[in-house]
């Protein structure tokens, strides 16, 4: 009897001892359940499941603060890690379990690890506090990251090769990992939270839709729209429009920034600039087959030409890509009627308000999300652009300018050259090398230049681009996952 009590204490020991502990965290990879998955295509995966893994020391929210890990059989310690953020609409998200017909059940499929954290959101609360306003959700993120690399020795998939993968609010915090990994910016508050002392760059970051740049959407917007016969019908929403319009030319003349070619893009040519990507971007889809309608506003050509214009897909090419095969007659769109464009997608769904996001007050109309996003823990909703907030009078307290500030990627990029940081701490810094953005061509969510300009000024500070309006696609993400996957493929 006492030999049978020592060896089950011998062995409940050595299982203890499988459980690893660090800096107040836990993993213990015996932990892990089998499950499987059926595929849309009736093939079954089979992977171990640890759920339930609290990344931070000091728990704020227990509904969210966790991430759930799946590892298909035959990963090992270099397998790439796919992490799928199912933010949606600046809320919170659980981490769920991986899905048959996203990229968390085709990445299994392809034998990646995935990862899927929860985070907490605008909506989120305990104890009658909101304790997931801005940026809350960005650090559980990070958290989440560092916690991936405290146990990267002990846990399957390589925490170096890391690819987040998010849509709408999701695409912008993945914009946001990819942007600000190890920034100094969030130290003193993910200590505080009791973050793994751990990097939080990762490899790649993929977009969909990223409703980002916020405090530059509304003017992207309505310069985007105003011409629009929506806009112009109405006689409540166009003098704002008008007035955010004109503030566009300044920010995008501020940006500096250059296209494929490395040609400087103005506020004079910026609408050329957006007509050649959707032309690209109809081009891209007709190439492959689609039917693209004259009713739309492309023009095509009438003779055979010899070569294709260059389908730029955010490499920069030194010449023009040929094809094997003569083009039959039209084949080619050779212009575009950006006017017609844009009624038909605002046809497709009617516009967004104006101002899009920072909508509080002005014109004494409701909070957005986004105006929740920055309010406080006591549930307000506050303005974060200086255009709305004069219009109702007030300025923005520093607290909301800081918060703005850290939750646009756009801040992050192009301020350390690659590999080449200023000072020490400036150094750690990292920037994701590669990424692959994605905006559906009649998604109007947000303006078609917030996703592009993300887009330019990445390509314009070094990293690898890849970067498409998705023909036909409203706002939506996580499709076209062969080209996804096989994207992924290449970069690994
Ligand atoms: C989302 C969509 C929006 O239009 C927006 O303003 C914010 C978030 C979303 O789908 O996540």
């Amino acid at each position: 009897m006492t030999k049978k009590i020592l060896l089950a204490t011998l062995i409940a020991l050595l299982l203890c001892a499988c459980s690893h502990n660090k800096q107040g965290l836990s993993f213990n990879p015996n932990n892990g359940t089998q499950e499987e998955l059926t595929m849309p295509d009736g093939q079954v995966i089979k992977y171990t499941a640890y759920e339930h893994l609290y990344y931070v020391k000091h728990i704020e929210d227990t509904a969210y603060q966790y991430l759930n890990v799946y590892v298909p059989e035959g990963a090992s310690s270099s397998t790439p890690i796919l992490l799928r953020t199912y933010i949606g609409g600046y809320m919170a998200a659980k981490a769920r379990k991986p899905q048959a017909g996203d990229a968390t059940g085709r990445a299994l499929k392809e034998g990646y690890v995935v990862v899927i954290p929860g985070s907490r959101g605008r909506n989120s609360m305990q104890d009658g506090t909101y304790n997931g306003r801005a940026p809350k959700a960005l650090l559980d993120l990070k958290a989440a990251i560092r916690f991936l690399r405290l146990f990267d020795r002990e846990m399957p998939g390589n925490a170096e090769r890391i690819v987040i993968d998010g849509t709408s609010a999701g695409g912008a915090f993945a914009a946001l990992i990819g942007a600000t990994g190890n920034h100094p910016a969030y130290e003193e508050m993910l200590k505080a939270m009791g973050a793994a002392k751990k990097a939080d760059d990762v490899f790649a970051a993929v977009c969909f839709c990223p409703i980002t740049d916020l405090e530059h959407a509304d003017m992207a917007y309505e310069w985007l729209y105003n011409g629009t016969s929506s806009r112009q019908r109405s006689a409540q929403l166009l003098p704002i429009s008008n007035q955010l319009k004109e503030q566009f030319p300044n920010y995008i003349n501020s940006l500096n920034l250059k296209d494929w070619n490395g040609n400087p893009v103005t506020s004079d040519n910026y609408l050329d600039l957006l007509r050649k990507e959707l032309i690209r971007s109809a081009q891209t889809a007709k190439n492959a087959g689609a039917d693209i309608s004259d009713t739309l506003g492309f023009s095509f050509n009438q003779e055979t030409m010899g070569g294709m214009p260059p389908l730029n897909g955010g490499k920069k090419q030194s010449k023009p890509m040929m094809r094997p095969i003569a083009p039959q007659q039209g084949e080619y769109i050779i212009g575009l009627d950006i006017q017609r464009y844009l009624n038909y997608v605002a046809g497709t769904q009617p516009l967004k308000t104006a101002p899009a996001f920072d909508t509080k007050g002005v014109l004494n109309q409701p909070a957005s999300a986004e105006n929740e996003v920055f309010g406080g823990s006591d549930g307000t909703s506050v303005n974060f652009t200086v255009f709305s907030a004069y219009n109702n009078g007030i300025d923005l307290p520093k607290e909301v300018v800081d918060n703005v500030y850290l939750m646009n990627p756009m801040n992050f990029i192009g301020t350390v050259e690659p590999s080449k940081g200023k000072s020490k701490k400036e150094s750690k810094h990292k920037v994701a090398p590669f990424w692959y953005i994605r905006h559906g061509a009649r998604d109007r969510d947000t303006g078609f230049p917030i996703p592009l300009n993300l887009a330019l000024k990445l390509h314009n500070s070094g990293y690898n681009v890849n970067f498409l309006f998705a023909w036909n696609r409203p706002h939506s993400g996580d499709y076209a996952l062969d080209e996804l996957f096989n994207w992924l493929g290449g970069i690994m």
